[in-house]
C-alpha cells in the first residue's frame, strides 16, 4: 500500500530552524492536511519530500523507496509532483504550455533532446494537458496566454502543471492564498476531486481553517518544526495545544 513516511526530519538553514525532528505518516488515499503559522516549516517540509531541500537529518520513504537520496526530477517519476506557494508558471507562455511544463519537468537534460524530436509524444502530452484542463474546468483557456488571466486562474493552472505528471501523491501549497470565499470553496471541491475521481493522495499545505476542517481526512499542525497535533479534524480543532497557540476562537467557526 503507497504511503509517504516522514521520520524525525531535521532540517536547519545556518542558524535558523525550520524542521526539528518531524515525523508522520500519509496513507494511500488520503487529504492528509499540514497547518502552522508562518515559518513553522511547512514549505521546507513540502521542499525536502521533493528534493529542492537536503534535511541533515532524518528519513522520508515513499513506498519503503528512500526520497532522500534522489533528485527532483525522479521523485516525480515515482508519483509525486507538488505545486509551489509563490506561483512559478510563465506569463509570456500559453496556459496549455505552462502546464506541458509539468511533463518536462519529470525528465533528464539527456531525454529532453531525444523528445525534441517526437512528434507523438508532443501529441501525447498535449492531450492529457488538455485531459488536465478540463477537469479542472478550464478547457476554453488552453490558448490565452498566462499573463493577464486572473489570480485565480493561474493558481489552477499551477494544479494543473501538477497533475500533469499523473502523480498517486500530490503536494499542494496554499492554494487558496489569495482566492475569495467563493474560488476557496471551488479549490475545496477541486481537491476533493482529485483525490474521490482521479484517485491522487493529497498533502496539502493551507491557512484557511475552515477549508482545512472541510476537506481532510487528517490535519498535522505543526509549531516551530514541530508536530504540535496530529489527528483528524475533530481531534486537532479540540486539542488544547492547538487552541492555545493558533487556533484560537477560529477552532470553534
Ligand atoms: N532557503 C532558506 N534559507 C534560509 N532560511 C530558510 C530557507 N527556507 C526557509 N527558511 C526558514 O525556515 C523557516 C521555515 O520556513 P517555511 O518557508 O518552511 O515556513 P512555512 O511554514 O511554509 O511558512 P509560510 O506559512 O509563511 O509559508 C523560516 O524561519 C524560514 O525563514
Ligand atoms: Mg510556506
Amino acid at each position: 500500500m503507497a504511503e509517504l513516511n516522514v521520520k524525525n526530519l531535521h532540517m536547519h538553514f545556518a542558524g535558523v530552524i525550520a524542521l526539528n525532528g518531524i515525523s508522520f505518516s500519509v496513507k494511500d488515499g488520503e487529504i492528509f492536511s499540514l497547518v502552522g503559522p508562518n515559518g513553522s516549516g511547512k514549505t521546507t517540509l513540502f521542499n525536502c519530500i521533493n528534493g529542492f531541500n537536503r534535511p541533515q537529518k532524518g528519513e522520508i520513504h515513499y513506498n519503503r523507496t528512500d526520497l532522500l537520496s534522489r533528485a527532483p526530477h525522479q521523485i516525480i517519476k515515482l508519483g509525486i509532483s507538488r505545486t509551489f506557494q509563490n506561483l512559478q508558471n510563465i506569463p509570456y507562455m500559453t496556459v496549455l504550455d505552462n502546464v506541458l511544463l509539468g511533463d518536462h519537468s519529470k525528465i533528464s537534460n539527456r531525454e529532453t533532446v531525444t523528445r525534441w524530436f517526437s512528434r507523438r509524444q508532443r501529441e501525447r502530452e498535449e492531450a492529457s494537458a488538455l485531459d488536465v484542463l478540463d477537469f479542472l474546468g478550464l478547457a476554453n483557456y488552453e490558448q490565452k496566454y498566462l499573463s493577464g488571466q486572473p489570480y485565480g486562474i493561474q493558481k489552477l493552472v499551477e494544479i494543473a502543471r501538477a497533475l500533469v505528471v499523473k502523480p498517486k501523491l500530490i503536494l499542494i501549497d496554499e492554494p487558496a492564498a489569495g482566492m475569495n470565499d467563493q474560488e476557496t470553496m471551488e479549490i475545496a471541491k477541486i481537491i476533493s476531486e482529485i483525490r474521490d475521481d482521479l484517485g491522487i493522495t493529497v498533502l496539502v499545505v493551507e491557512h484557511d481553517m475552515s477549508l482545512v476542517m472541510s476537506i481532510s481526512d487528517r490535519v498535522c499542525v505543526l509549531d516551530s518544526g514541530n508536530v504540535l497535533a496530529l489527528g483528524i479534524p475533530e481531534e486537532v480543532r479540540e486539542h488544547p495545544d492547538v487552541i492555545r497557540a493558533f487556533l484560537g476562537e477560529e477552532a470553534h467557526a
